[in-house]
C-alpha cells in the first residue's frame, strides 16, 4: 500500500485539486458535512442555500448521509434551494427512471425542503416548447442568485450533467443527444437498450461554471481513465469535464479505485520523489518489465535510470538486487494449494500450512460469481480436502429473462397434479403476459427468477463436489427491491452473513472485492463482509476462547467479472491446467440463464466462461512476460488485513 503522506505529495499533472480518499463512503460524508456546514451558516444569516444535485450512483451516499443528518441532527432544509442537472427526454416524472422519481426515492421525500424550491428539469415538455423551458430553467437559476454549491459525478464519456463530448464551453440548458456509451451505462436502469431515452435535458458546462464551488465525485475504478484525462489531459471538448480545469474553485474527490491512473498514484516516480516502501519499489518494477518488455531479471541499471527510476538503484540497491528480489516476491505469490501446503515450509507462501484441513466459506455476491471467478481455486480446496461451504449473498432474481420464468411456470402448471396451484401459476403468466418494459416484477414471480437461479448455483457448486448442506442461500435484502437499484447495505443483511460466519467458524473467507462500482451489488455484499468482521472482533484483541476464531480467520478477495488485480497487488496467484480451466468452464456452464444474453450483460459482449478463461489466461501471461513460469491461466487473490 502506498502511504497516505505520499499520495499527497505530487500534484504537479494534476491541473484540478484531487483528494483521494481510501472509500467512496468516506468522501462522500466529507462533502455531506461541508453541505450541511453552508445550509447552516446561510441559516443564522437567514438566507438561503442553492444546491446543484446530480443523479447516477455517485452522489448517493451523500444523500444518505444529509438525510441521517436530518433524521438524527435535525438539519433543516427549509432554506434550501435545488436545481437538479438534468432529465432524460422524453421520461414522465413517475416513470422508475426518471430523476424526479430517484430524488424523491434518495433525498427529497426524507427530508423538510419545500416543495416549491426543488427544481428538476421536465422530462415531458413538448419538443416545440424545449427551448424556452430551458431558457426559463437558465433564469431560474440566475434569479436565486446563481448555484453556491454544484455536485457533479462523471460519466465514461467525460460528460458532466449531460454535456457529451463535443459539448461547448459555454453551453447553457439545453436538450442533447446522450452518447452511445452512455446509454449502454443506462441500461442498469432501463433493462433493455431500446428502452433507453436518446436525449435529455441538460444544465450546459456554461450553466454549471457559474456555480461558485463544484465537488465532482468519481468512485470507482471504471472511472479511472476518463478522470486522468479530466485532471490531467488537456481542456477540449473531447472530454467535457477537463473544462473544469479553468473554473476557479472545483473539488475532486475520488476514491483510489478512481485515482488509480492519476500518474501520482500509478507511476509517481515521473513527478516527484518516492518513500520507497517494498510494494512501491514491485509496482515500479513490474511497470518497468512491462514498459521495455523486459523480463524482471533481464533489466539493467540503464533500463531504471532510463525511466525515472535511478533513485532507486542509486539510492537502494542495485539493478541486480532489486531485480531478485522482487522477482521472488512475485513467485512466491504463485500457489497450486491455496489452502495452504500441509507440511510445507509456509514462510514464503501465501496460505498457512496449518491448520492442514481448512474450513472455508466462499461468499459470491451473485449465483455464479464463485466458479467465473474463482472456480479453479473452488475446485483445487475440495479436491484438496478442505471443508468448503459457499455463500450465495444475493438471489439474482433480477438477472433472468422473463421468457425463462415463463418456461418454469408452465412447466410448473403442467406437472402439478389436478387443481394444485394454478391459479398462483395461471397469474404469474397473465402478470408477464402484460408486463410493461419498465415494471417490476411481482414477488412470486421474483420468487421464482430466484429459484431458477438457485438451482443453478446448486449444480455449479455439486459439480464442485460440494455437498448440499454445505451450499448456502443468504436471499440478503438489500437486493430484493426487483429493481437494479438496491437499497442500502442494512443491519439485517450484515446479521445473515455474521450468523453463518459463527456456525462455520472459518480459518479462510473468500469474498468479491470487487471496488468497480461504488453502490454496485458486488460492493455492498464486501460492505457486509467487512461489517461482519468488525462485529465478530477482526483485528482487535480476542479475550474470550469462544470469538478467538476470527483471529486465524484470513479474507481473500478475488476480483469480480470483469477486472483483475494489478500483478503488483496479487498476494496469492492459483495456477490452473488446461484441464482445470475446462473444468472451470463446465462449472460456469451450470448457470444456464446467463448464457447467450443475460438481462445485464454490461459492454462486454462475451459470454461469461469467455471473459473468465481470457482474464486468467492474461494474467498468466503477464506472469510469463515478468520472466515467471509459463502456465495456462491464473486466478488471483489479494489478502484483506484488519
Ligand atoms: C446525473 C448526471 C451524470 C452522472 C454521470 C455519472 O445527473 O448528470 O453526469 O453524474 O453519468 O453517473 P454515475 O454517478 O452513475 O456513475
Amino acid at each position: 500500500m502506498i502511504t497516505t503522506a505520499l499520495k499527497y505529495q505530487f500534484r504537479s499533472l494534476e491541473n484540478i485539486p484531487v483528494k483521494i480518499w481510501s472509500d467512496a463512503r468516506e468522501g462522500s460524508l466529507h462533502i455531506a458535512q461541508s453541505i450541511a456546514l453552508a445550509i447552516r451558516q446561510r441559516q443564522q444569516d437567514g438566507e438561503r442555500l442553492v444546491l446543484g444535485l446530480a443523479t447516477g450512483s455517485s452522489p448517493i451516499r451523500i444523500y444518505e448521509e444529509l438525510v441521517r443528518m436530518h433524521r438524527e441532527e435535525g438539519l433543516s432544509f427549509n432554506n434550501v434551494v435545488t436545481f437538479n442537472l438534468d432529465e432524460y427526454y422524453p421520461l414522465a416524472p413517475e416513470a422508475q427512471q426518471s430523476y424526479v422519481r430517484f430524488m424523491g426515492e434518495y433525498f427529497f421525500d426524507h427530508i423538510d425542503i419545500p416543495k416549491e424550491n426543488i427544481h428538476i428539469p421536465d422530462g415531458r415538455i413538448p419538443m416545440p416548447e424545449v427551448a424556452n423551458y430551458c431558457a426559463q430553467y437558465e433564469r431560474l437559476i440566475d434569479h436565486f442568485g446563481g448555484i453556491d454549491i454544484q455536485l457533479l459525478g462523471i460519466g465514461r464519456t467525460g460528460h458532466i450533467g449531460f454535456n457529451e463530448p463535443g459539448s461547448w464551453e459555454n453551453s447553457l440548458t439545453r436538450m442533447v443527444r446522450l452518447d452511445s456509451l452512455t446509454r449502454r451505462d443506462a441500461i442498469k436502469d432501463f433493462l433493455r437498450e431500446e428502452d433507453v431515452p436518446y436525449r435529455a435535458l441538460t444544465m450546459g458546462i456554461g450553466s454549471i461554471f457559474k456555480a461558485k464551488t463544484i465537488y465532482l465525485m468519481a468512485w470507482g475504478m471504471h472511472k479511472a481513465d476518463i478522470l486522468r484525462e479530466a485532471v490531467e489531459g488537456p481542456v477540449n471538448s473531447v472530454v467535457p469535464a477537463s473544462y473544469l480545469q479553468k473554473h476557479p474553485n472545483v473539488k475532486v474527490y475520488a476514491d483510489e479505485a478512481a485515482a488509480a491512473e492519476l500518474t501520482r498514484m500509478k507511476a509517481p516516480w515521473l513527478v516527484g520523489m518516492c518513500n520507497w516502501s517494498e510494494d512501491l519499489i514491485c509496482k515500479a518494477v513490474v511497470w518497468l518489465s512491462q514498459k521495455t518488455g523486459k523480463p524482471i531479471l533481464k533489466l539493467t541499471d540503464t533500463d531504471y535510470s532510463e525511466n525515472h527510476l535511478s533513485e532507486l538503484t542509486v539510492e537502494y540497491d542495485n539493478a541486480y538486487n532489486i531485480n531478485i528480489r522482487i522477482f521472488n516476491s512475485l513467485q512466491h505469490t504463485i500457489t497450486g494449494w491455496p489452502g495452504g501446503k500441509p507440511n510445507a515450509d509456509d514462510t514464503h507462501r501465501p496460505e498457512r500450512a496449518q491448520p492442514a484441513r481448512k474450513r472455508v466459506i466462499i461468499f459470491s455476491p451473485h449465483p455464479d460469481d464463485d466458479v467465473i471467478s474463482m472456480g479453479g481455486t473452488f475446485l483445487r480446496l475440495v479436491e484438496q480436502g478442505h471443508d468448503v461451504h459457499v455463500a450465495y449473498q444475493t438471489s439474482g432474481n433480477l438477472a433472468v429473462h422473463d421468457y425463462d420464468a415463463r418456461r418454469y411456470i408452465e412447466f410448473l402448471k403442467e406437472s402439478s397434479p389436478d387443481g394444485q396451484p394454478l391459479e398462483r401459476m395461471d397469474s404469474m403468466l397473465r402478470f408477464l403476459d402484460t408486463k410493461a418494459p419498465d415494471q417490476s416484477d411481482t414477488e412470486a414471480v421474483r420468487h421464482i427468477k430466484g429459484l431458477i437461479r438457485r438451482g443453478e448455483a446448486r449444480a455449479g457448486a455439486r459439480f464442485a463436489g460440494l455437498p448440499d448442506d454445505h451450499i448456502h442461500f443468504l436471499d440478503m435484502p438489500f437486493y430484493e427491491t426487483g429493481r437494479a437499484r438496491k437499497k442500502p447495505l442494512g443491519e439485517e443483511d450484515v446479521r445473515i452473513v455474521v450468523a453463518l460466519m459463527e456456525q462455520i467458524k472459518p480459518h479462510q473467507v473468500y469474498a468479491a472485492g470487487d471496488l468497480a462500482d461504488p453502490h454496485g451489488t458486488h460492493r455492498v455484499c464486501l460492505e457486509s463482509i467487512f461489517e461482519a468482521f468488525g462485529q465478530l472482533g477482526a483485528g482487535k484483541p480476542q479475550n474470550d476462547e469462544k470469538t478467538a476464531w476470527i483471529d486465524g480467520c484470513w479474507l481473500w478477495m478475488y476480483r469480480g467479472a470483469w477486472h483483475e488485480w494489478n500483478v503488483d497487488e496479487i498476494e496469492m496467484a492459483v495456477p490452473l491446467s488446461p484441464m482445470e480451466l475446462e473444468k472451470k468452464r463446465k462449472a460456469i456452464y451450470m448457470h444456464q440463464s446467463q448464457k447467450d444474453r443475460p438481462p445485464f450483460p454490461g459492454d462486454d459482449h462475451r459470454e461469461f466462461w469467455q471473459r473468465a478463461e481470457e482474464r486468467n489466461q492474461r494474467t498468466a501471461q503477464i506472469y510469463r512476460q515478468l520472466g515467471l513460469a509459463e502456465y495456462e491461466a491464473m486466478e488471483a487473490f489479494r489478502r484483506w488485513k484488519f
